[in-house]
């Protein structure tokens, strides 16, 4: 297995050596590697089983650093880049030659983010090269919010991870992109279509499709806990599904399904941004119980909710 530490000059001589490290963000775990080494970006494909045609996310500390390998950022892009970075925002914007061909899967654009850590950013700082991170899962299965989700998927392909604690957003990041100026949600995440539209206006949500080259994080079925998961009324459900062993997923703790199976909450509280944290521990959860069928019930389709429920439909979806 890997190991597992703060040690952020160790993290930075594997890296330096074209070699991977799990690091922590805000979203969720990424898997690093150097961004301007095809040959480390390469790796990373390979330890995650991805398709070569899904790009990767570049990280790095700042707007101002993001500049020495993007151009023509516009307007709206920069203005949501104040306001949001360091956090949960991916912007696709027109990539200089220092980014590798194979980072972006042959695409004009690349991927970038400032992630909000604070472990992560002093790596960042420490290095003379951004770092590609897509999420420390094998490709398809649900993203890893602590050190211990990646050790234990990950952990016999890399050396070591850096453990900044649990991931505090729990999803993934916004992913905006510009088509003719106007703005495009090409994947919901840890910042809310409502924030975004605050800073720049109205913008675009694109709707998932397994056609979609332009994101594969749209995939449908994605992000995928193992079992089948199957969304709806709980009451009904756990009647449609009576015989069978029970995972039951809820929003909040008001009632009680443990009679029907194994039971759990996102929060206790009903506050959407916990359950976005608990999202994926508790699909990992499940996925290791002796149960046939995850039941979940949707959470209210605003804010960070948004975000929440279509991972939700992702993991219930079969192709
Ligand atoms: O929160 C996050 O974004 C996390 C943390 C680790 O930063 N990263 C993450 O990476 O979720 P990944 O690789 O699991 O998802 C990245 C998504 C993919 O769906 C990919 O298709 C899309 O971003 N993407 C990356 N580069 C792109 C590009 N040049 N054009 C369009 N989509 C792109
Ligand atoms: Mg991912």
């Amino acid at each position: 297995m890997a190991d597992i530490g703060n040690d952020i000059l160790r993290a930075a001589v594997i890296l330096k050596s074209g070699r991977l490290v799990g690091i922590p963000t805000e979203t969720v775990y990424g898997l690093a590697a150097n961004a301007y080494n095809s040959e480390a970006a390469a790796h990373i494909f390979t330890v995650k089983n991805r398709p070569s045609f899904d790009p990767l996310i570049v990280h790095t500390h700042s707007y101002e650093a993001a500049k020495e390998f993007v151009r023509d950022i516009p307007n709206k892009a920069a203005a949501l880049a104040e306001e949001f970075w360091p956090g949960p925002l991916t912007l696709l914007l027109p990539k200089t030659n220092l980014i590798p061909t194979l980072v972006t899967s042959g695409m004009e654009r690349v991927a970038v983010r400032v992630p909000n850590h604070s472990l992560t950013l002093k790596l960042l700082k420490s290095l003379e090269f951004p770092l590609v991170a897509p999420s420390a899962n094998p490709f398809g299965y649900v993203s890893p919010t602590t050190a211990k989700h990646v050790n234990e998927q990950l952990g016999r392909r890399i050396e070591y991870i850096l453990d900044g604690g649990s991931a505090h957003v729990g999803i993934e990041s916004t992913i905006v992109g510009f088509e003719n100026n106007k703005p495009v949600i090409y994947r919901l995440g840890g910042i809310s279509v409502d924030d975004i539209e605050r800073v720049i206006g109205p913008v675009t949500v694109a709707a998932y499709s397994t056609s979609n080259p332009k994101s594969p994080g749209m995939l449908k079925s994605h992000y995928s806990p193992g079992k089948l998961v199957v969304l709806g009324k709980i009451d009904e459900l756990v009647e449609k599904y009576k015989g069978k062993k029970l995972g039951i997923l809820t929003f909040t703790a008001a009632r009680n399904y443990q009679k029907f199976g194994e039971h759990l909450s996102l929060s206790v509280k009903g506050d959407l941004e916990d359950a976005a944290r608990n999202l994926f521990a508790h699909l990992r959860a499940f996925d290791a119980m002796d149960i046939e069928v995850v039941l979940s019930e949707q959470l209210p389709e605003e804010g960070i909710g948004r975000a929440i429920n279509d991972r939700l439909r992702r993991a219930a979806a079969e192709e």
